[in-house]
């Protein structure tokens, strides 16, 4: 028996030792010390012993079971060792490595240039106004005192979304005088930045959408004084405090009298060269007093209130700002020319 045990703890050591996993562990647990194992066997013969050698070998089976008890909580320290290396090892970052540089964008140029240009008009005290791209062809058209044949209204120049004509995509930011009126009442003073649409074929300094910045300025005793005084410090503003501005006489069914308000050319200060198209002079807006008709439209007496309008694009702003020479280039969004502001 004797011999026995010596077996068993030598083979259990040997198997303990040569383990690589748990499971293989808990088999060997089994096979020696399990009830039907091998060292249970041998306890089963104590019986036969003499009264002499039964301690004996009893103590010896217990020192055995010990014995490889032990080896196993160390095996099973081990192994959990081992596994914990390989899983280190396996998921072993490399901070050497050099990493993804994240890159950082910017604002388009032409809302950098919008937003220089809001910031003169915050200035100045001018409120911001949101309006509708979708809007009814009542304040589009109507109550901006547009007449019925207006070339404008064409379903070949104005995208319209109904039938009859009823709504449509804004051509102009214009609507918003009325609307700004409606909603804030008089005195006021606003600007509203926001796309506009007509049926445009794209080329160099067309697209069938663009931008328009709207600006309104009601209140008593307003004149024509204050529109040129106004447009004048925002241009010397914009483009430099020697900026020379003129205003020439035009049409617009909302305003009269009517202007367009021109810059001299700070390519060649007004000698003439392809920015300015050999002009000397850049228009930049449309502008002119608010008509009574539209005033009345938006509940207004106009024999009390008086005011000014202008329409500034906003596109060309940011072309003559940024020295851009096609407004494609604006919506393409090609990442090279991005970069370069
Ligand atoms: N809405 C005009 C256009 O799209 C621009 C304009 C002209 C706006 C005169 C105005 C204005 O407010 O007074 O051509």
């Amino acid at each position: 028996m004797k011999e026995q045990l010596e077996a068993i703890r030598k083979s259990a050591l040997e198997s303990i030792a040569g383990t690589q996993a748990g499971a293989d562990l808990e088999a060997l647990r089994v096979k020696y010390l399990g009830k039907k194992g091998e060292l249970t066997a041998v306890l089963k013969q104590m019986g036969s012993l003499s009264a002499e050698l039964r301690p004996v070998m009893g103590q010896m089976a217990n020192e055995v079971r010990a014995t490889v008890e032990k080896a196993m909580e160390e095996q099973t320290a081990i192994l959990a060792e081992k596994a914990l290396e390989a899983k280190l090892a396996a998921e072993t970052l490399d901070v050497t490595i050099p990493g993804r540089p994240a890159e950082i964008g910017h604002k388009h140029p032409m809302y950098t240039a919008l937003d220089e240009f809001k910031q003169i008009f915050l200035n100045m005290g001018f409120e911001i106004f949101d309006g509708p791209e979708i809007e009814q062809e009542d304040y589009n058209f109507t109550k901006l005192n547009t007449p019925d044949d207006h070339p404008a209204r064409e379903w070949s120049d104005t995208f319209y979304l109904t039938e009859d004509s009823r709504i449509l995509l804004r051509t102009q930011t214009s609507p918003m005088q009325i609307r700004a009126i409606e909603e804030h009442g008089v005195p006021i003073r606003m600007i509203s930045p926001g796309r506009v649409y007509r049926k445009d074929e794209v080329d160099a300094t067309h697209s069938p959408m663009f931008h328009q910045i709207e600006g309104l300025v009601v209140d008593k005793g307003i004149t024509m004084a204050d529109l040129k005084g106004t447009l004048n410090a925002v241009v010397r503003e914009i483009y430099g405090p020697n900026t020379q501005t003129r205003f020439r006489p035009h049409h617009f069914p909302f305003t009269e009298p009517s202007c367009e308000m021109d810059i001299q050319c700070h390519k060649c200060g007004g000698k003439g060269c392809p920015t300015c198209k050999g002009e000397g002079w850049i228009e930049v807006l449309g502008a002119g007093m608010v008509h009574p008709k539209v005033l009345r439209n938006c509940g207004v007496d106009p024999d009390e209130y008086s005011g000014y309008a202008f329409g500034f694009g906003l596109e060309r702003l940011a072309m003559g700002q940024y020295k851009i020479s096609d407004l494609r280039l604006i919506f393409e969004n090609d990442i090279r020319f991005l970069e370069q502001f």
